[in-house]
């Protein structure tokens, strides 16, 4: 009687598991799923006995390797419209914060998602997940913050949860009322974080409408001691926290972040050494955007080499958004870590992977490793640095979710002689 349900052959592992060879790499491996689970990982070779006694079903793969389905830990994917004529703007020399100060930036996304339907949010948002979900994400993480009135921001968050209904993999959602200050308070941002304390996140919480709490701490934001409020609030609450932090200029956001044991710091290019210890300590992972340091045209990159041999856990993720990052290629973004900010093909791996999953508080995700989640993707490559190599080209031709068989797409890398679909 077979004992697992599927097992697949003739494959290469990028496990990500920690500590052992470079990506935990196997070749020749072989996987095994039982349910929801990773049952078996290991050498072909050291297999207990013959394929088809073990399992129901055996897939052979023809040399294609197997990660971790990917994880995108910080995305903005619900939002209504799009902002091409402030890119336009800032081609011109105008620059991202000081239009967000003249009241465009976040704020015309908020008009435009007031303006949109729930129907209309989660049209777009699907049709922006499918497209990463074709690139062998599995998770997914969708902020709210372009409502800034309660209505607004529940509806965003049900759309997100309404992607989540049609997606075979997972949705986090995280409630970011405090990302801008509202037309209606200005000059009153005290006021607004307390509705957002006692008004909007009750509200969300109520509904169940948010796993995490993010806040954008800024200059064009929220200060730190308004970024504490929110905090406490969601301490009080029993929601995790993450932070926008240290963006366009160190606000000494990665230490605040730590400070409330976020789950991650995100952004970071001003990060202070001392913010980067704290983070450190507390466990924190930085979660590193390289399409928004693109697009904005950042002036500094995140201190890589700091959070490496702090040994701070380095996330990536696209931040799909229409202002900073309009990205919905979390592949895109391995290969822009390495040559933007000098990251290591396997570092970037373990970014959108093991680490991804950390920024989530997900541990049962991430690696292909013993009763794990059976969230894998399937590659037409022949070595994983290929993934953040190539540019523009999707290498994926299967994604799993749980154990299910949940896309088979053709490579699209314009090299020949790759296997065929899953
Ligand atoms: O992650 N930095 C703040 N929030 C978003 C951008 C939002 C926008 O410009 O619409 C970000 O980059
Ligand atoms: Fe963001």
């Amino acid at each position: 009687m077979p004992r697992w349900d599927e097992l697949w052959l003739d494959t290469h592992l990028a496990t990500m598991a920690p500590g052992g060879t470079a990506y935990g790499a196997i070749t020749d491996g072989a996987l095994a799923v039982q349910g929801e689970r990773i049952a078996w990982v290991g050498r072909r070779a050291d297999l207990p006995d013959a394929p088809d006694q073990l399992a129901s079903r055996v897939t052979a793969l023809a040399g294609a390797w197997l990660t971790p389905g990917l994880v995108d830990c910080h995305t903005h994917l619900v939002f209504g419209g799009h902002r091409a004529a402030e890119f336009q703007r800032r081609l011109q020399g105008e620059s991202y914060e000081s239009i967000a100060r003249q009241g465009g930036g976040i704020l015309s996304t908020v008009d435009a998602t007031r303006a949109a339907s729930e129907d209309q949010l989660t049209t777009t948002a699907t049709a922006r997940l499918a497209t990463l979900h074709a690139e062998g994400v599995t998770t997914v993480e969708i902020k709210s913050g372009y409502g800034l009135d309660l209505d607004t921001e529940l509806k965003m968050l049900r759309a997100a949860r309404r992607v989540a209904d049609r997606f075979p993999g997972t949705v986090r959602t995280t409630f970011l009322g405090a990302h801008a200050i509202p037309r209606e308070y200005q000059g009153s941002a005290d006021d607004y974080v307390e509705s957002v304390c006692r008004q909007m996140l009750p509200a969300v919480i109520e509904a169940g409408l948010a796993e995490a709490v993010d806040v954008f701490c800024e200059r064009i934001a929220f200060t730190p001691a308004q970024t504490a409020t929110v905090f406490e609030a969601a301490r009080a609450a029993a929601l995790a926290v993450k932070l926008h932090a240290d963006q366009l200029s160190d606000s000494n956001g990665a230490a605040l972040a730590a400070r409330y044991g976020a789950l991650s710091a995100d952004h970071l290019e001003y990060a202070s050494v001392e913010g980067i210890q704290a983070m450190a300590e507390a466990g924190t992972t930085a979660v590193l955007l390289p399409a928004a340091s693109y697009f904005t045209h950042a002036d500094r990159f995140p201190p890589i080499a700091r959070f490496r041999s702090a040994g701070v856990p380095m996330a990536l993720a696209t931040d799909c958004n229409p202002g900073s990052a309009p990205a919905t290629s979390l592949v895109l973004m391995l290969n822009l870590a390495c040559t933007l900010f000098r990251m290591t093909p396997e570092e970037a791996l373990a970014g959108v992977t093991r680490h991804a999953a950390r920024a989530l508080g997900l541990s049962d995700r991430g690696t292909l490793e013993i009763g794990q989640r059976a969230d894998l993707a399937v590659w037409a490559i022949d070595e994983p640095a290929e993934l953040s190599y190539w540019i523009g080209a999707n290498p994926c031709i299967g994604v799993i979710c749980g154990g299910q068989r949940v896309l088979t797409r053709p490579a699209s890398d314009g090299a020949t002689d790759r296997p065929g679909p899953v």
